[in-house]
């Protein structure tokens, strides 16, 4: 006892690891990634190859067949329970190994499909058929979310067959997240004692990267829609009409430049309303986290960074809301040139919302405000697509506990807790559905061009994932106790 209190800090992690299972042997699963890595790599190769894109129709029979693969993979590493459950959508993965009620349950969250892959002359290797090239696997799905996803079946694999696995497991992967997750919270809702568990397990962010690792401890919300904008009744000549009716793709121009203010802040009334004040003390913890503005800049190939004026790149990305087009087309965009005046133009429009503001209130505010923008020449109409609230994870629980541990046990550092850009809308329906809080144990880089082009995932960190949850597992098990 008293040799326990004399060293003070280490006091806490003994206890804790007398809880851990007895026999668990840190080389052991170390091994077992070495030895199967190739086999990890195949399979996931396999899953790869399916283009479960949600967003298109045309994919709707491979979609249910990722889903079918990720099903068979589960069963055959050990899950119980394992079913298609029907949504009016895609259809739910779930499989679940109770070893003992009385032991807590870690739910693991992840989503089989994947981003429609256009463009596709931009890819120096076809989307869906994944090779290995500098140690990175490339692929439509690679790093969102079927290698991060994967991990953890890899990692349960493990712990069946070395009898390792410390408390309960669930599995819920989902096929649309990539359309804003609609019928996940129905399904969610009418599972409610299925889905019980202690902590939602989401390996879907990134970390800052292989030399700093991080766990993201914060995502944004997001109001995602669309606008219409009509002139003249059909497409004129752009001389003969030119001049004396309103072009619609001029005016959709100056409606969206008129969005944000020379500080590069978003003009619709209210829109800041809501916005969390960040303390002194969150935003000097951010600017300590290792960045490079011109490393940044390089990588983008950009000669300068833009946004909101008063704060950093990092805060720009994550405490602040935003506003972008992320599409605008109309008239004539074929080969060579036509002279036309088009009719209608149009533009997808997502704002990033931070904590407090409610995704609605802002897709109404948004809207109220381009109509009352919006001139006598031509007609406007807006089209709600889908949304989400932010989120904040709480960093003092036994889960972030748990995950700073393993990635301490498997990285040799602590992470740094961040939060980051991106959008996982499920989160907070979980809280608010489940009542139960996530840990975002995310292996990718922002680097992983995700959604983008030549999206690709490290070999590296696919296989230091599998390695890094057997240990979340012990951890979580031993700190629920605590
Ligand atoms: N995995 C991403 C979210 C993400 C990526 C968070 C990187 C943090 C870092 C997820 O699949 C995604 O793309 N979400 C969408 C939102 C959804 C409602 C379509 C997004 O953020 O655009
Ligand atoms: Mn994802
Ligand atoms: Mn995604």
């Amino acid at each position: 006892m008293e040799a326990e209190v004399k060293q003070g800090g280490l006091l806490k992690t003994k206890n804790c690891d007398k809880f851990a299972p007895k026999q668990f042997n840190m080389s052991e699963i170390s091994n077992y990634v070495h030895n199967n890595q190739d086999r990890f790599i195949d399979e996931l190769f396999e899953l790869l190859r399916i283009p479960s894109v949600s967003a298109d129709k045309q994919y709707a029979a491979d979609v249910l067949k990722a889903a079918e693969f990720v099903a068979e993979k589960l069963r055959s590493a050990g899950a119980e329970q394992v079913q298609l459950f029907a949504t009016p959508g895609y259809p739910v993965v779930y499989g679940e190994k109770i070893i003992d009620p009385a032991k807590p349950t870690v739910l693991v969250y992840g989503h089989y499909d994947v981003q429609p892959a256009d463009p596709l002359e931009l890819w120096h290797s076809p989307p869906f058929e994944p090779v290995v090239k500098d140690g990175k696997i490339f692929a439509r799905g690679s790093a969102d979310d079927k290698g991060q996803m994967y991990m953890h079946i890899k990692a349960f694999e493990w712990m069946m067959q070395a009898n390792q696995l410390p408390c309960n497991v669930k599995f819920m992967i989902e096929g649309e997240e990539e359309i804003g997750s609609e019928h996940l919270e129905g399904f969610v809702a009418a599972n409610k004692a299925l889905l019980q568990s202690d902590v939602v397990l989401i390996s879907d962010t990134s970390m800052i990267s292989n030399e700093h690792p991080s766990i993201t401890t914060g995502l944004r919300g997001l109001s995602y829609l669309e606008v219409e904008v009509t002139g003249p009744n059909r497409d004129l000549h752009s001389g003969v009409y030119g001049g004396a009716v309103a072009n619609p793709i001029n005016i959709l121009c100056d409606l969206i430049s008129s969005l944000h203010d020379e500080n590069r802040r978003v003009v619709i009334p209210g829109f800041y309303d809501a916005v969390e004040a960040v303390s002194e003390a969150e935003r000097a913890a951010m600017a300590k986290a290792p960045f490079s503005q011109s490393d940044y800049n390089a990588d983008l190939a950009v000669d300068a960074e833009l946004g909101e004026t008063g704060y950093t790149t990092l805060e720009r990305v994550s405490i602040r809301p935003t506003l972008d087009v992320n599409g605008i087309w109309g008239g004539y965009t074929g080969q060579g040139a036509k002279t036309v005046l088009p009719s209608k133009a149009y533009a997808k429009i997502s704002m990033r919302l931070v904590p407090n503001q409610q995704h609605d209130k802002i897709t109404q505010l948004f809207t109220e405000h381009f109509l009352r923008i919006a001139p006598k020449c031509v007609k406007v109409k807006v089209t709600p697509m889908h949304g989400g609230e932010a989120a904040v994870t709480p960093t003092n629980s036994a889960a972030y506990r748990a995950a700073e541990k393993a990635i301490e046990t498997t990285y040799g550092k602590t992470p740094i807790p961040l939060r980051t850009g991106g959008s996982i809308p499920i989160v907070t329906m979980f809280e608010r559905v489940l009542g139960t809080k996530s840990v975002l144990l995310g292996f990718g880089l922002d680097s992983d061009a995700i959604h983008s082009p030549n999206e690709h995932y490290g070999v590296w960190n696919y296989l230091k994932g599998i390695e890094t949850i057997p240990h979340f597992f012990r951890h979580f098990e031993a700190l629920s106790k605590a």
